[in-house]
């Protein structure tokens, strides 16, 4: 694909960006809608905040949620869905999240996350900013018997696991980003604002 395929693939994400927005790209199954999953038409021209249900997020579902005009992934993971991050670490090209620019300083670590379960990552490619797939079913037939669940960039064909590490040798030279977030409570986080101690 050429510069100009990848422009006119982040066009598409900008033109369906609304679309996507409290939507849910998973495991088959349509999940019943929660206002509180989107922010307000001013907080999101604001650049606000955006405070999510993460308890209505089912086991191996991700959801995107709109922030700064980017989309942002929460996928709640599973046991498995975490056994199969840690197989990863000789794979991946920044395992323990050494590359400052791509996550908070609170961010440490393999899974790249305040709390294991919920994976939060901003969902554009860090090599030229397409919107990965999410894969999280093991060894399909199209990525092959290696593949233990994670992003595929359709761009250019970089591999990311399930917390937004970049394979070795892909055209993607980072980590996916992680932004930041806290949680307010045990069922509810927001996107955008530190962890009161950060
Ligand atoms: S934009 Fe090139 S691999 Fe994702």
């Amino acid at each position: 694909m050429n510069n100009g395929d990848v422009s006119q693939s982040r066009r598409r994400f900008l033109i369906g960006a609304t679309s996507v927005v409290g939507g849910v790209g998973v495991i088959g199954a349509a999940v019943p809608f929660v206002a509180s999953w989107n922010p307000s038409a001013k907080a999101e021209a604001a650049g606000a905040p955006v405070t999510v249900n993460v308890d209505k997020i089912e086991p191996g579902q991700q959801i995107t949620v709109e922030w700064r005009g980017k989309p942002v992934w929460i996928v709640r993971r599973t046991d498995e869905m975490l056994a199969n991050i840690k197989k990863l670490n000789d794979t991946v090209k920044d395992p323990e999240s050494s590359e400052a620019s791509q996550q908070p300083t609170y961010i440490e670590g393999i899974y790249r996350s305040l709390k294991p379960e919920f994976a939060v990552l901003v969902g554009i490619c860090t090599h030229l900013g397409c919107v990965p797939t999410y894969r999280p079913e093991v060894a399909p037939a199209d990525l092959g018997p290696e593949w233990l669940g994670g992003f595929f960039c359709p761009c250019h064909g970089s591999h990311y696991d399930l917390a937004g590490r970049v394979y070795q040798s892909q055209p993607a030279p980072l980590n996916l980003e992680v932004p930041p977030y806290r949680y307010d409570t045990d069922a509810a986080m927001t996107v955008g604002l530190d962890p009161e101690a950060a």
